[in-house]
This record gives C-alpha cells, structure tokens and sequence, in this order.
C-alpha cells in the first residue's frame, strides 16, 4: 500500500514544514535527540518505524518526528503547529490497528515516548496517575508489586502506551470484569491544539460538575488534542487466578458454557475469550508449539477467574469443569496448574493477532454484533476466502466482541471489495458496530455511517471543529 491507494489529497491549507520550522522545533526541545529531522538531512532509515504501522499496511510520508519530555514542550510544539497550520499526528506504541498512528502524507509525528514517568500512586485508593507516554506493561509490573493490577490487558501490552489506550479507548482481555477505561479514567491532562493545557486530571471518582470533557479524550483518537497525563482507578490484584481452556464442538455449545460460566462462575469470572479451530491452526504453525488439547474442535474457549481466596474459587470452578463436561457442554479441557501455564494458555489466544500477520497482511474487522449472530459473521464471511489464506474468527466473546480476520498473502484491492461493504452491510443489519474496540483510523472512517445516524456524525463535526478549527489534529482519520 502506499499513499496512492488511500485514495485522498493532500490538504493544501497545511503548510510544509521548513527548515526554520525543525530549528524552532529543536530550540523548543533544546535536545538533538528530541528531533529526528529528515527536513534538512537524511534520515529515511531513523524516521522509517514511525512513518510505518504495526500491520504493514499503511505508510506515511514525514520528514520530522518530535519527542517532547514535558507537557509544557508539548503545549509549544502545538502552539506553534496551529500558527503556521502543520499537521500533526500523535504516536503512542503505534500499535493501532486502523492505520490512525502514522501520517498519511507529510505529517509531523508527535512521538509521546519520552514521557514516560509514573507520577503518583496511591494504595488506599488504587488510584494511579501517570505521564501518557507510559508503557502499559511497565505501569502493570509497578501495580503488581503494590498488589494492584491495570484495569486493562492486551496482547500489545509491552509497546502500547496508555496515552494510545486511552485515545483509542482499548477494550482488551479483561474488560468483562474491569469494564471500559469510560469509567476507570477519572482523569486526563490533555494539551489542545492551540496550546491551551486542559488540566483535568483529577482524582475523583464522582463528580457531576458540568460536561464531563475529559470523555471526548477517551477514543478520540488523537483528533483533539494530546493526551500527556492520565489519572486511573486500578483494582487490586487478584491472588488467586485459574484458567481453564476449552475444546466444544458449536458455537451453540460455546453460549452454552458462557451462561453456564456466568451463572456459577459470575463474581470471579476475569475473562472468555473465544478462538475457532483456524485461529488455532495459525498459531501452531508459527510458533510450532504442541496444542493444549489433543482433539481438534471448531471452537476454543478461554476463561479465567480472579478471586481472593483461592479455595473458594477451585470449588467453584471444580463444580462448574464437572457441569460442563458432565452436560457435554464442553468437549474437552485442561486446567492451568501454575503461572507459567497459565501463560502457556493466554498465548494460543493472545499469540493470534501475530501469527495472521506472519501470513503477509490481515483484513481485520473488529465488530459488536448480538451474541447469538457473533459466529455466523464468519461463516457467512467465506465468500471471501478465494484469493485468501482462510476466514478466521476470535475474540471477546464476553463483551459481543468478534474480530473476524482474512490474512492474505498480499493487500489486494480485489480482496478488500470482496469484502467491502459486505461486511459493513451485514453488521448495520443487525445494529452493530463496525469498530468494537480499535477505532476508526483511516481503516474505517469512511464506513462510519454503517454505525452511526447523520445527526451524531454531524454533532461530533462541530465538536471536532470547536477543538481543533484549523483540523490540524490527526487529519484524514476518524471523521472526514
Ligand atoms: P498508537 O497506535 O500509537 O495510536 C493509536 C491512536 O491513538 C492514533 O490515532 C494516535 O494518533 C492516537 N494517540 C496515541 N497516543 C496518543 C496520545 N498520547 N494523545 C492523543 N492521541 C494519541 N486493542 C484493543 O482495544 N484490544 C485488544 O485486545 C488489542 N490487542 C492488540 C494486540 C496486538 C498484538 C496489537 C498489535 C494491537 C492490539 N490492539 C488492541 C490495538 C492497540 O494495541 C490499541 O489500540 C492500543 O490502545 C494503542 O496504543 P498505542 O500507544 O500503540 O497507540
Ligand atoms: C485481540 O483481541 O487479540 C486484539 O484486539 C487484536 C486483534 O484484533 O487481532
Ligand atoms: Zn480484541
């Protein structure tokens, strides 16, 4: 893919960046290091990681990459970006899975891994405030030494960072227990296009003192303004965690064990994640690892549970592994004895997102569609399969969350009109979204219709405008 594709125009009200621009950016940051400047010199090899995304699939053209240390640096830097009207795209762990973290053409890249510090915790509360820049897994490591855990988990953990989890308002493994970072962040210093620094990072857990601003931030993806601070309620961490992974032969059988789990599992039940067998396929034959179960089934299920006394917790799942197996609800089992198996299981699951991507690319469609529906997307999905490498199905079964994946070799506009709208057509009938938990990015802006009426599309316009009237804010993304 490059940029020819997307199918769009530069924006000819943004001006191009000059080399007095890179000398003013270097006199803000006052570091060499701060500024990867590909304006005045060479340094295509240096800028390549941030011009490029996670997938492979999208490809920016910028010359300049700025990694402030401080909100105040980032409150300059944007300051001046509005006068002059330069573009400007945020970058967390670029991560993202929409194409929504590199440029599209000539963009600067705000890189925000510098701002990388832990700024307070407290062990009363829970309540945990960190610089944006902070990697997901370094502030879960710091949590679990206090006994306390992050109320979000994915499979990018060790790159994302949490200012990119929350602009892309990230779902996760977890969020059938821990719920939406929509109610766990109850705070967020953010740095508007016009320098302006909205200080609201506060530390409070109720407070109906006018419009609740700070939510914009969550999955605005970038196209408001910066996210430097974050201020979170963490959960204590559980210390006793089982997980037990499942083979069942339909996804009938899969709902079966989901309200089964709920019902004797509920207030302990941490996750169910769901994987069919090609999902399975795809992580064995990259990683080349033996498979938990020694039958093969068209469907997996992960669940874990997280209490706080371990004995309690082995009744209840001993009583429900009996249940299921006994109503032959689940085909096959095994249970987790330790931690290094435990993690052993996670990877067939967490491990999918890498193994499609071996295949060359993935057309990755993140939905929410009623549960009982969740798989037919799937099947009814193979009408695309000619020109690819299989129609894979995994996900968040707890919170309606498929990701129905179609790796190919090679991104291919036959395969994606294949695919598109269809998909989008199938998911608008049954009233779903088209993007569950990555965001729209430039993957899905254009199909923002399928899930959303012309009177919010038009109100989230005006606030976009309000925020940022120069649009110099993640352009070409989220709302076109
Ligand atoms: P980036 O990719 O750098 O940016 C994402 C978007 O946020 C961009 O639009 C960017 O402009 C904006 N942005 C980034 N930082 C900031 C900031 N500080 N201020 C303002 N805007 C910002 N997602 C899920 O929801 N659930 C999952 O289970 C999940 N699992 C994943 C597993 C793998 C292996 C991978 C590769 C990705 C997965 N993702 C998942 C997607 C991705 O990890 C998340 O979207 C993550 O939250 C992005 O964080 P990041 O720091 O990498 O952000
Ligand atoms: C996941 O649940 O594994 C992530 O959202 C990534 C993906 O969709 O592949
Ligand atoms: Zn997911």
């Amino acid at each position: 893919y490059t940029t020819d594709s997307y199918d769009i125009e530069r924006n000819p009200a943004f001006a191009e960046i000059s080399a007095e621009d890179v000398q003013h950016f270097k006199s803000i940051l006052g570091d060499d290091a701060a500024v990867i400047d590909g304006v005045t010199q060479d340094a295509t090899d240096d800028i390549e990681a941030y011009n490029k995304d996670w997938m492979n699939k999208y490809r920016g053209h910028t010359k300049l990459v700025v990694r402030p240390k401080s909100t105040e640096e980032v409150s300059q830097i944007l300051k001046y970006c509005n006068e002059r009207k330069l573009a400007v795209v945020p970058q967390g762990g670029n991560s993202g899975l929409v194409g929504g973290s590199v440029p599209v053409f000539d963009e600067i890249v705000l890189n925000l891994g510098r701002m990388n510090k832990i700024r307070s915790f407290d062990d009363v509360s829970g309540i945990l405030v960190v610089d944006g820049g902070v990697i997901l897994e370094v502030a879960d490591n710091y949590l679990a030494e206090q006994g306390y855990i992050f109320p979000l988990d994915l499979g990018a953990k060790g790159s994302c960072q949490i200012g990119g989890n929350v602009a892309t308002n990230a779902g996760g493994l977890r969020f059938l227990r821990y719920g939406s970072l929509h109610g766990n962040v109850l705070g967020i210093e953010a740095v508007l296009p016009d320098g302006t620094i909205l200080d609201d990072l506060s530390k409070l857990k109720k407070n109906n003192t006018g419009y609740d601003i700070k939510q914009l931030f969550i999955g605005g993806e970038g196209t408001i303004g910066v996210i430097t601070g974050v201020s979170v309620a963490c959960p204590r961490r559980s210390n006793a965690v089982n997980v037990a992974f499942f083979g069942l032969e339909s996804f009938e059988k899969v709902q079966q064990a989901f309200k089964e789990a709920k019902g004797q599992l509920g207030e302990i039940l941490s996750a169910f994640e769901l994987m069919d067998g090609t999902s399975q396929d795809f992580v064995k034959k990259v990683t080349g690892n033996k498979h938990p179960l020694e039958g093969e089934y068209p469907f997996y299920c992960l669940i874990e549970t997280s209490g706080s006394n371990a004995e309690h917790d082995q009744e209840k799942l001993e009583a429900f592994l009996e249940h299921v197996m006994g109503e032959e609800i689940v085909a096959d089992g095994t249970l987790a004895q330790d931690d290094t198996q435990i993690k052993a299981l996670w990877a067939w699951r967490e491990g999918i997102t890498e193994a499609l991507g071996h295949a060359g690319g993935t057309y990755k469609y993140d939905v929410s569609i009623p549960l009982n529906e969740l798989y037919k997307l799937v099947e009814e999905s193979e009408r695309g399969e000619s020109k690819a490498l299989g129609v894979v199905g995994y996900g968040h079964m707890g919170d309606s969350n498929l990701h129905l994946n179609v790796p190919v070799k090679k991104y291919s506009k036959e395969i994606e009109k294949a695919l598109e709208p269809y998909v989008y057509e199938w998911i608008q009938k049954r009233s779903g979204s088209i993007s569950a938990e990555h965001g729209l990015g430039i993957a899905k802006n254009k199909f923002i219709g399928y899930s959303r009426s012309d009177t919010m599309i038009g109100l989230m316009k005006q606030i976009k405008n309000l925020y940022d009237p120069n649009g110099i804010m993640n352009p070409y993304k989220y709302l076109t």
